[in-house]
């Protein structure tokens, strides 16, 4: 009997989805001749009886997919069942419509791409219907426990690189402080690493607050130097020391004011935002979403469920989907990232 397995996205989109769908398909079908299914709108799809799936063949994946960024097959960040969000703006627990959806499905497992918050609604799904998942991670933030690395965060990293080296020839030519806004809902990681390769004199990240009076100080040693321009990286997260919550919106216009209030820097604000989730994958990401497909269907094909693909000192492993999802993975503020960005005189906002 053919065996039939399915596969969503879910959570925010970001690049390299679609190289994990093209793995997934290749290996399951060339290795164990099984179909599969791809869903619609992540676990959506599954609100529609019969359920929004459309079969998926290697034939349909010409080597386009590889390089294209978003999910063909579509994706919501808004779609907890549990907690699901109707046209008259009430919310509704729709998850017994979805598992509906699941059996009528009739499939043997399904791979979910998805972040912490996508995982655990599917996860909660699989418990209560009683079917069988494996996931594969995906986050441009790269905030999930256990891997080290998420499908998305490197492409996000390399537009946050090219966006500084735009900057910095322009700021160089109008005595001007750049500030480059960039994602990361709750972690600094983009904003660290792209600030490292992108020659940021200021890095401000969530997991260190910071104080204004050092970033000022930054700008000012830099005018000394004889340096007429500055570029500053924040994550959307990052907060002041004194500041009760994160600012959650306009926190680059924020800062510029707070810095053009105290020096005479004539600053720019450039909020990077959805840019480093539409690109096209990089490379580092189309071989991370490709082994990790491959590894999720041989998992299946093991029997192995619950389980989540991860990278892990060089290899892929898998680890069970609840110790990824607990495992929150901030920028460890003693890490190697932080100590190098601190080794070149990069200001971290706290001193
Ligand atoms: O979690 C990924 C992410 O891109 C965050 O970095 C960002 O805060 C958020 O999603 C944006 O979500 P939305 O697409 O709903 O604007």
């Amino acid at each position: 009997m053919v065996k039939k397995i399915g596969i969503l996205t879910s959570g925010g989109d970001c690049a390299g989805l679609n190289a994990a769908i093209r793995a997934v398909t290749h290996r399951a079908e060339t290795a164990y001749g099984w179909q599969v299914f791809g869903i619609r709108q992540g676990t959506s799809g599954f609100l529609q009886h019969p359920p929004e799936m459309i079969p998926l063949s290697i034939s349909m994946m010409d080597q386009g997919m590889l390089r294209q960024g978003g999910t063909i097959l579509g994706t919501t960040n808004k779609g907890n069942p549990f907690h699901f969000l109707m046209p008259d703006g009430s919310y509704q627990d729709l998850s017994d419509r979805i598992v509906e959806g699941i059996r009528q499905a009739n499939l043997d497992a399904i791979i979910g791409v998805g972040g912490d918050g996508s995982l655990s609604i599917l996860r909660s799904l699989a418990q209560k219907g009683d079917f069988k998942i494996v996931a594969i991670p995906k986050t441009i933030d790269n905030d999930l426990g256990v891997t080290e690395k998420s499908i998305g965060f490197s492409t996000a990293v390399s537009v946050a690189v090219e966006a500084l080296d735009r900057l910095q020839p322009t700021a160089a030519s109008h005595d001007r402080v750049m500030i480059l806004e960039v994602m990361g809902r709750d972690a600094g990681h983009i904003a660290i690493e792209a600030g490292i390769a992108g020659g940021a004199d200021v890095i401000l990240i969530p997991e260190i607050p910071y104080d204004i009076a050092h970033v000022v100080n930054k700008i000012q040693s830099l005018k000394d130097s004889g340096r007429n321009y500055a570029l500053i990286i924040l994550a959307e997260a990052a907060r002041e020391v004194s500041g009760a919550e994160g600012v959650k919106r306009g926190l680059g216009e924020m800062l510029a004011k707070q810095v053009e209030e105290r020096t005479s820097a004539e600053c720019r604000v450039t909020v990077l935002g959805h840019v480093q989730r539409g690109a096209q994958p990089t490379a580092k990401d189309r071989i991370l979403a490709t082994a990790l497909g491959v590894y999720a269907v041989d998992l299946i094909h093991q029997g192995k469920f619950d389980r989540m693909v991860a990278w892990q000192n060089r290899q892929v492993v898998d680890v069970p989907i609840l110790e990824a999802i607990k495992a929150y993975h901030a920028v460890d503020v003693d890490g190697v990232m932080v100590n190098t960005a601190r080794a070149l005189g990069i200001c971290m906002g706290d001193v």
